[in-house]
């Protein structure tokens, strides 16, 4: 199965992180910077974030917006590492009508909007010598949780389409990042425990340096791993070369 190569490194590559001012994403930027990247293309929406380096060149991008993505992809030159962490949790809707257009929101932003990226950046992409998508989906792609049922259903998406992404490109490192809930502002006030975002983003860059195609960074997260990690990874497998028999 394609992996990360072994001699994966983050010096001297480019890196474009979305969501980037905030959360997770702001974690790692952050953990990255002490790899040594040539730059960090940091996503913004509406407002940077308060990191401040030299290699970090703050990006305005909405990745929901056709126009945003193509006017970034044609500015940032070529990219090595794409970080597809944008997210949006809209609990779930008592509403059906309102339950549905959260859905189509939450598949736009972990799904559709992601993948139009990787489409606009591929040609780049494809120049690297060590060209990696980086998927940040949730532990919940894996089990359905009460309150945020449309949340795990666009996450189930994306898993998929991470598996999708492997098969489609080979030469690229398609790796899924599968965390539990984190301390950042789309938890807050939850009563559950949470993981330190920066432990987190240590945890997914070492798993990234390790070529690891499945990433679960914290302790929830290993322990969906425990039940559904290893049946993942050999279905895959099995199911990857199915109808080329
Ligand atoms: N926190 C958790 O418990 C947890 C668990 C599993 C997976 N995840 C996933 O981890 C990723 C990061 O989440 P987080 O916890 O760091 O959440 P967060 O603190 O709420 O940050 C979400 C980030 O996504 C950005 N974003 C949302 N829609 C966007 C769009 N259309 N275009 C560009 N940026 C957009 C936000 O930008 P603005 O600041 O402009 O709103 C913000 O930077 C998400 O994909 C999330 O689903 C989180």
């Amino acid at each position: 199965m394609p992996s990360v190569q072994p001699d994966f490194d983050l010096r001297d590559r480019s890196v474009l992180i979305t969501g980037a001012n905030r959360g997770l994403g702001a974690a790692l930027c952050k953990t990255i910077l002490q790899y040594s990247p040539k730059i960090i293309h940091a996503g913004f929406r509406s407002a940077p974030g308060e990191l401040k380096d030299p290699r970090i060149q703050w990006c305005q991008l909405d990745i929901q917006a056709p126009e945003s993505v193509a006017e970034v992809a044609a500015r940032v030159g070529d990219i090595d590492i794409l970080i597809n962490n944008a997210g949006v949790l809209l609990p779930t809707a008592t509403d059906p009508a309102q339950e549905l257009i959260n859905l189509r929101t939450m598949m736009d932003v972990h799904l559709y909007a992601p993948l139009c990226l990787i489409d606009a950046l591929l040609p780049s992409m494809q120049r690297s010598q060590h060209p990696t998508i980086v998927n940040i989906i949730s532990m919940s792609a894996f089990v359905n949780v009460a309150g945020c049922e449309a949340y795990c259903t666009s996450k189930s998406a994306l898993h998929a389409a991470t598996q999708g992404l492997r098969l489609k490109h080979p030469n690229i490192a398609c790796i899924g990042v599968y965390p539990g809930p984190t301390a950042t502002d789309m938890t807050a006030g939850s009563p559950v425990a949470l993981a330190d975002p920066m432990q987190s983003a240590r945890q997914i860059v070492a798993g990234m340096m390790a070529g690891e195609t499945s990433i679960f960074p914290d302790p929830a997260a290993r322990d969906v791993e425990s039940v559904v990690g290893a049946s993942i990874r050999a279905l895959e497998a099995r199911f990857a070369t199915l109808l080329s028999e």
